[in-house]
């Protein structure tokens, strides 16, 4: 690979976009198929609502969307695109989905790969594109938040079904000059010793093949979580390592702006924000409307917020995502994009 852009080593985010399925179900419609309530769901969560991918979308369709309108904020024609990374772990396509994004944006420049790392993958996405600029290797990265976890949930187990929902988010970042550097830090951690607690298991199912010999059969089965072990896990180690990120960056937290977390739980926004004495008005929160879109959600309600006007240029943000692997990161970025 020849560098095109060795002198610029620091990262700047330019341009957001989201999309959400048209399909929309409250809580009240998914007591009608599993013994829940409205009350139940909004106190031990804050969801109110979900949106779920119907016959005529799929989530290439949503990713795209997401992605076009990241590039209108940045103002980028889609051949300047170097690099699309799609965070995912519900591809349309096993073998992967970017390309196929890739191809409906016209990006005929870009390469375009999946990543997965469950509800982590956007931030772990993000900071894997800001490799690619750091080191030279391209100049504009799309880095897409995915999810269709509604193909995935039982809808008959009201532990996991009423808190999925499906949507996308896009983030478009360019190399800058060092001196404008966006991303202030991050850290990444994974746990494989703890990944029971949280699975979407291919299913153990083989099937004779020829003289002995046998296949698995390919498929998953649907979301297994252990919550109340999740829920300590986030409350625990979210905090543990932004403190650490604070420390390693020098940055107080009081001057965060906004708390941007993964959307997994109103409860564990609220439990790191008090960790931190984040007031509740800088804690985004889009769950009321759309629940745990697993890799989407931070791409997503940071676009919303950039486009209801509540994150401004030059703001700083401390995000943070966490779930299956175990896997959990955060990173300390400054918004960049017009707003
Ligand atoms: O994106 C990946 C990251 N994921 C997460 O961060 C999820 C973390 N976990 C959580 O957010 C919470 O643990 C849940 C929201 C999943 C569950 O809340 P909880 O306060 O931990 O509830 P619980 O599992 O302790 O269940 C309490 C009770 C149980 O009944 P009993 O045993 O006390 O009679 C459950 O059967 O609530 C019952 N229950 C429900 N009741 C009505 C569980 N789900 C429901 C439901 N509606 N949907």
């Amino acid at each position: 690979m020849v560098g095109i852009a060795q002198n610029l080593c620091g990262v700047a985010l330019v341009g957001s976009g989201s999309a959400t399925p048209s399909q929309s179900l409250s809580n009240e419609e998914l007591g009608h198929r599993v013994e829940t309530s409205d009350s139940w769901i909004k106190a031990r969560t804050g969801i109110g609502s979900r949106c779920v991918i119907g016959p005529d979308e799929t989530l290439v369709q949503l990713s795209h969307r997401a992605g076009l309108s990241a590039l209108s904020m940045a103002g980028w024609d889609p051949e300047s695109i170097d690099l699309i990374l799609l965070a995912t772990s519900s591809p349309d396509d096993l073998f992967g989905s970017a390309p196929k994004i890739q191809a409906l944006l016209a990006a005929k420049n870009a390469v375009a790969f999946d990543l997965t790392a469950a509800c982590s993958g956007f931030l772990f996405a993000l900071v894997t594109a800001a490799q690619f600029l750091r080191n030279g290797s391209f100049r504009r990265v799309l880095v897409i938040g995915a999810d269709q976890l509604s193909s995935w949930v039982n809808w008959d187990d009201r532990t996991t079904c009423v808190l999925f929902g499906d949507g996308a988010g896009a983030v478009a970042m360019e190399a800058v000059d060092a001196s404008q550097d966006d991303l202030l830090g991050y850290l990444l951690r994974s746990d494989g010793s703890r990944g029971d607690s949280l699975q979407l298991p291919q299913i153990r199912d083989h099937l004779p093949l020829v003289s002995g010999t046998s296949h698995q059969r390919g498929g998953f089965d649907p979301i297994q979580m252990n919550g109340q072990e999740v829920y300590k896990f986030a409350v625990r180690e979210v905090p543990a390592l932004l403190e650490k990120l604070l420390n390693e960056t020098q940055i107080s937290a009081d001057s965060i702006d906004w708390l941007l977390l993964h959307q997994a739980n109103q409860r564990i926004l609220d439990a790191v924000a008090e960790r931190f004495s984040i007031p509740s008005q800088k804690v985004l929160s889009n769950l009321g409307s759309y629940g745990n879109t697993s890799a989407a959600t931070i791409p997503l309600m940071l676009d919303q917020a950039v486009k209801d006007g509540r994150v401004s240029s030059g703001d700083l943000i401390a995000t943070s995502g966490f779930g299956a692997g175990l896997s959990w990161g955060a990173a300390l970025i400054r918004w960049k994009g017009p707003t």
